[in-house]
């Protein structure tokens, strides 16, 4: 297989199970919304982490989930960094892939045409070289059917240079979505992916706002590094890499919370180290709308469906009977 190919393309979509009714949390209206957009369900996948979805309809209903967000599409199709991608860290795990990828025609031709087929809730990252290639993505996918959302992923740590890290700077962020904002004459809400690399979250959120984002997904991986000691080298092939699991998650839920005491109607996506119901809900009560789960997901892919019903049993022991409802609860009202 070259490189360029992707690996999940020849797997044949298999029958989706029976339509899965959460049983634990079946009192609690766990239905929630990212701006105009409807979720059935508060669990989405995390870009990059489930692919486009297809592998996980072998362990459950993907149309059950809140969302599938895709890996971030480039334009054209991508190698990615050096072997190796990945390190396992403590409590985390490392990963340069550097945006592999198979571009956006066959994005669009194997991937997006099954979630399309198969009803499932698609969330589609793009992720650009530059601004303008950003706008090219945006233009290209206005007019596609079944795309619920757009996540604009500006904050990649994997990338050559780290000037290519909009999320970085808040006029580059602005820059990137203004663009993004002028091409995409749909109605599907957009979405900027922010970096916690940062040393004010809270003005890139007002950056992009101004720019034109209907919500933020918050956060990204942290830019880390392990070194081999046997070789006296940097693990990954790429040097860097971004450091997601459980070692980020309070790094994440601090940042929700920080951008939703600013911004209170802003709708946030969160995500970051979320491995059970509980976690999840630290970031509901820090002010996100709905989460995405990523790196637990490698180890035990039923996961999105599974913490979608312990939240429902974490809200109920707490007295809640809608998600809704609990958004933002940690914050003084
Ligand atoms: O390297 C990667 O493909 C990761 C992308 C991201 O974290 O946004």
């Amino acid at each position: 297989m070259s490189d360029l190919e992707t690996p999940d393309q020849e797997i044949p979509a298999r029958k989706m199970p029976a339509r899965k009714i959460p049983d634990v949390s079946s009192s609690i209206d766990l239905t929630t919304s990212l701006g105009s957009l409807q979720l059935q369900a508060p669990t989405a996948t995390a870009s990059g982490c489930a692919a486009a979805g297809r592998e996980l309809a072998q362990f459950g209903d993907v149309r059950t989930l809140g969302a599938v967000v895709t890996k971030s599409i480039m334009k054209n199709p991508r190698s990615g960094r050096p072997t190796p991608r990945m390190a396992e860290t403590p409590s985390g795990m490392l990963n340069s892939i550097g945006l592999q990828g198979p571009g956006i025609e066959a994005f669009l031709e194997k991937d997006l045409s099954w979630l399309t087929e198969n009803g499932v809730t698609t969330i589609v990252s793009i992720a650009g070289n530059n601004v303008d290639e950003f706008g090219e993505l945006a233009n290209r996918l206005k007019d596609v059917p079944g795309i619920a959302a757009l996540e604009v992923n500006i904050s990649c740590p994997n990338v050559e240079s780290r000037g290519q890290v909009f999320a970085c700077n808040p006029f580059s962020a602005a820059s990137v979505i203004e663009t993004v904002r002028r091409e995409w004459t749909s109605s599907a809400p957009i979405l900027a992916k922010l970096s916690p690399d940062v040393t004010d979250i809270v003005e890139i959120a007002q950056s992009v706002v101004e720019a034109g984002v209907d919500g933020v997904s918050m956060i990204n991986t942290l830019l880390g590094m392990v070194i081999d000691l046997d070789r006296m080298k940097p693990m990954l092939g790429g040097r860097t890499g971004g450091l997601s699991g459980p070692a980020i998650r309070p790094v994440a839920v601090r940042a929700v919370y920080q951008v939703h005491a600013a911004l209170p109607q802003l709708p946030i996506l969160g995500m970051g180290g979320i491995r059970t119901g509980h976690d999840a809900l630290e970031f509901i009560a820090a002010g996100a709308s709905a989460v995405s789960i990523g790196t637990v997901v490698f180890g035990d892919p039923g996961a999105p469906w599974r913490i979608a019903d312990e939240l429902g049993a974490e809200l109920a022991k707490r007295g809640f009977t809608k998600l809704t409802d609990a958004i933002g609860a940690a914050h003084e009202r």
